[in-house]
């Protein structure tokens, strides 16, 4: 008898301690009458100004984190009954928490190899051009490729690089520079040689291979034509690959991003396949064997987008809570930089040209229209405004084939738009995927390229685009330009270039909380990750950021651009 009573009692503790773990986050803050059944936390966030991206409660000043993910989001006083024995907790003194950010548009392998090649950003003249490649030099064998990118010619008065700049000190090994847009690149006399490249090598469709008065070949591949010489570079081996995985991931935890939108290493002129075997040989690996750092969306070449839907039917969209199969990607047009993004009116330093469309429209509008029936989200990038509207004219053709649906569509960079346009954004519900320290690199060009009012009229439409009620995310474009999402914000915020006095376009200049929003709930929206991610929500991942700021005050009156540490699923990943 006396055992039967005791096993009674035990049953109902347990049917008491299941009523407690399955009410407990749903009741009243304050009711809490089983506290000796209660769940604890792995971590308690306190005493912080938790900025959590998510409207329902924008700010909090507590934080649980339960298996990786929030259980629960407040005041103190609110979660306090979940601190148990083994819970951890976090007195941040005021500091600020934000979500991790989001970084809707990188490259991230090809980032991490660019790490161990010759940067070229910033420099500023012949002279250093030179010097650099003459330092990457040393300890090299003869023969061996000397790889670098990053160059800017805006920046020593835009004169572009040329081959002869580099021959004599690179008589005996083959050299490719890409410029920072990687939509040009300089090769020196024996990398041409290498690639087969003479005086009579006609331009690629797509592309363009710079020559000189005399009609030589100068260096310079523009677009497609870059193929010809990244064609007879040796491919990087599995082990750099996944080096570089790592290297890059961890660069970009030191910046706050906990998870990114990957583009691939994939260019006008790079092969389809690297983004299938990075996919296959770095990212499957790096997750079957626990080496994933951050939360990763790729995104795959346009042409591949059926072994997409095979790959996303055998697996599901998401291999693991690190890897997301996203989308297609593919080009309209080409970039600024390298005056090969297409206008509806020619380049003022050129007025033949108008730019390139890289990629036949009909081809376009077939494979988005597959792309699309298949439900695969499609991203596409487009520059200048004449291709925005070709894309956003597209986007309409297969929304009227194939249905309203909750699709997404995604341009890619939205740099330049005719008046309008921004509305159309806003109407078809596409998402602007933007980049802000673009415009930093570009201000000084732009007036150049297009005409001051061209440029004043249509470029980096961040303000105007929100207020046509699109969706804008941000993004870096790394290695474009750095990762640095807090940066990218001040940038949005202020618009002034560096040597700047003014903002470049004021009227542009956005609002704190539209930007804050623009790298974190609407970068996952823009992947369809907001389930998951962008906010400081209940059930979420515990992804955050802790800012060296003591204040919502002092982050709005002077913005940090580092981060104190970053935590992926509650833990802590930086420093
Ligand atoms: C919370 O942080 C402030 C500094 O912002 C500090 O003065 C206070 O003592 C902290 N409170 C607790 C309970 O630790
Ligand atoms: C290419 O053109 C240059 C200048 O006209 C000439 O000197 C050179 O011999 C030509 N090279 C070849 C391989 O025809
Ligand atoms: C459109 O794409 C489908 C699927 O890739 C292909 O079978 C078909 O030939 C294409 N049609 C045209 C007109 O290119």
């Amino acid at each position: 008898m006396a055992s039967r009573t005791t096993a009674l009692a035990s049953l109902s503790a347990v049917a008491a301690a299941l009523f407690a773990i399955i009410l407990a986050p749903a009741l009243p803050l304050t009711w809490s009458p089983w506290k000796w059944s209660r769940i604890s936390a792995d971590l308690v966030v306190m005493n912080a100004t938790i900025y959590t991206s998510d409207p329902s409660l924008p700010f909090a000043q507590a934080m649980v984190v339960r298996g990786g993910r929030i259980l629960r989001v407040g005041s103190y006083s609110s979660v306090e009954d979940l601190v148990g024995q083994e819970t951890y907790v976090l007195n941040l003194n005021g500091n600020v928490v934000m979500p991790g950010f989001i970084d809707s548009h990188l490259h991230l392998i090809y980032g991490g190899l660019q790490m161990g090649r010759v940067e070229l950003r910033g420099v500023k003249s012949q002279e250093e051009f030179a010097r650099k490649i003459k330092e990457a030099l040393r300890g090299k064998l003869h023969g061996e490729w000397i790889l670098g990118s990053g160059w800017n010619n805006d920046l020593w008065g835009g004169e572009l690089p040329l081959a002869s700049w580099i021959d004599g000190i690179t008589p005996d090994n083959p050299v490719w520079l890409s410029r920072m847009d990687g939509h040009m690149g300089l090769a020196n006399s024996l990398a041409l040689k290498i690639a087969g490249i003479s005086n009579s090598t006609c331009d690629p469709v797509g592309g363009a291979i710079v020559k000189t008065l005399e009609g030589e070949p100068s260096g310079l591949l523009v677009d497609s034509a870059m193929k010809l010489v990244l064609a007879v570079i040796p491919e990087v081996s599995i082990h750099d690959r996944r080096d570089s995985l790592i290297r890059a991931s961890k660069y970009a935890l030191t910046r706050g991003v906990t998870t990114v939108i990957d583009f691939g290493r994939f260019f006008p002129g790079t092969s389809v396949d690297h983004i299938w075997q990075d996919f296959s040989d770095v990212y499957q690996w790096a997750d079957s064997s626990g080496k994933m750092l951050i939360r990763v969306c790729l995104f795959f070449p346009m042409q591949t987008w059926s072994q997409l839907v095979d790959l996303i039917q055998e697996k599901g969209r998401a291999l693991s809570q690190w890897i997301h199969l996203g989308g297609v990607k593919a080009f309209a047009d080409g970039s600024l930089g390298s005056s090969s993004a297409l206008f509806y009116e020619p380049y003022e330093e050129d007025p033949y040209s108008y730019g390139l469309q890289v990629t036949d429209i009909n081809w376009l509008q077939n494979a988005t229209l597959h792309s699309d029936k298949f439900g695969l989200q499609v991203a596409i990038h487009a520059i200048g405004d004449k291709a925005n509207d070709m894309v956003l004219d597209m986007y309409n053709t297969v929304v009227s084939y194939n249905g309203m649906r909750d699709r997404r569509f995604r341009i890619e960079h939205a740099q330049h738009l005719v008046p309008g346009s921004t509305i159309r954004f806003g109407e078809q519900r596409i998402i602007a995927s933007v980049q802000p320290d673009h415009l930093l690199d570009d201000a000084n060009s732009a007036e150049k390229k297009i005409g001051t009012m061209r440029a004043q009229r249509g470029s980096y439409l961040f303000r105007s685009l929100i207020d046509s009620d699109a969706i804008l995310a941000f993004g870096s474009d790394w290695p474009v330009a750095d990762i640095n999402p807090l940066g990218a914000i001040k940038t949005a915020l202020y618009r002034v270039p560096p040597g700047w006095e003014n903002a470049w376009i004021p009227s542009e200049r956005m609002a704190l909380y539209d930007a804050l929003k623009a790298s974190t709930i609407s970068a996952a929206y823009a992947g369809f990750l907001d389930q998951e991610l962008g906010s400081l929500s209940a059930d979420k991942y515990a992804d955050f950021v802790v800012l060296p700021v003591d204040s919502w005050d002092q982050l709005a009156g002077d913005l940090p651009t580092t981060v104190l540490a970053t935590y992926v699923n509650g833990k802590q990943a930086y420093p």
